[in-house]
Formats: C-alpha cells, structure tokens, sequence
C-alpha cells in the first residue's frame, strides 16, 4: 500500500508472497484503496524477483519474517533471502533505495540476520550505502531495519 501510493497512478509496484492469504489481504486492501491498477501481486517467491522485472527500479521494502496471525513457521529464509536482495540491487537504479526490516524472535530469524549482514558488509562503499537502524535499548534479538541506497553517478 505505501509504494502504490508512493508511484501513483503512472507507477507499478511488484509484489510477492508465498502465501496466498498475504496475497489475499493486499488484494482486499488494494481494491479498498483503488489503487489495484498499479500493483501486480504476485504468488511466488521473492527469488525469482529478476524473472519478472527487466527494467531498474527506484525502491524495493522487503519485510522478513513470518506472517503475523498466520504459521510461525512460513518464514522467510537466509539463503533464499541473499539471493533476493542480490537480485534487487542489480535491479536498482542510481539514488535507489531498498528497505529491509529484519526479524530476529523466531525460529531462523538470527541465521537469516547474519546472511544478510555478511553479504550486505561485502559491498563496495564505492557503489552502495549501507545503514542499519538498531534498538539501543531492546535485547538482542530485537527487529532492526537496513537501508541501502545505490549511488548516484554524481556522487563518485
Ligand atoms: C512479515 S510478513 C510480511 C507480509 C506482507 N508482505 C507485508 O509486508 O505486510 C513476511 C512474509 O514473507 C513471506 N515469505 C516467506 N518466504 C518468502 C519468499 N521466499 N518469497 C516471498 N515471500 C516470502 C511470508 O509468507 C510472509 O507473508
């Protein structure tokens, strides 16, 4: 819903889901809001992001985990995960920025937080900027999100 607003009635957004009860809820909310015309929701894994988008793209939000009210044990998974944000930056387009909120509290959660920071560690600061955003004051296995912006040509 954020992004659709966000593109407006020119833009697309891409949405995936394993689920088909995610898939159903953004539908009812899509078709609520008007906004279903400039949303393709897409039953499948966020892997195959690179299978249905050809051109760049200006943002992606990826929001890990399981889904809330629904089995704890659907979640999504480490490696699965890296391949997925892989396919995002390469898709991304310069001042890009890809939102990741990243969940630590269930089963998996602190193996796919890991991937994620090794992998996002290892990239040129000449070509991405990489934020982490951490509660101070919560336990370890708290949320956090991560924000990566490509960099512009102009920026060096
Ligand atoms: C925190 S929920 C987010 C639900 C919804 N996309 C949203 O943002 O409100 C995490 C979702 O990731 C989905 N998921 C798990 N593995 C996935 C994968 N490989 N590709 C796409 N979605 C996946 C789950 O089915 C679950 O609905």
């Amino acid at each position: 819903m954020f992004l659709a607003r966000c593109v407006g009635v020119e833009g697309k957004v891409f949405a995936f889901d394993i689920q088909e009860e995610a898939i159903k809820v953004t539908r009812g909310l899509l078709i609520e809001q008007k906004m279903f015309d400039r949303v393709k929701l897409l039953h499948e894994s966020h892997s195959k992001i690179a299978s249905y988008i050809s051109g760049g793209v200006k943002a992606v939000i990826f929001n890990l985990g399981y889904l809330p009210g629904s089995d704890k044990k659907i979640t999504t998974q480490a490696d699965i995960t890296v391949q997925a944000v892989a396919q995002a930056l390469n898709l991304l387009l310069e001042k890009g920025i890809i939102a990741i909120t990243v969940y630590r509290g269930h089963d998996g959660g602190p193996e796919e937080s890991l991937a994620l920071i090794n992998f996002l560690s290892g990239l040129s600061k000449k070509d991405f900027s990489v934020l982490q955003g951490i509660y101070l004051n919560q336990g370890e296995f708290s949320p956090y999100w991560i924000m990566i912006q490509k960099i512009g040509g102009d920026n060096g």
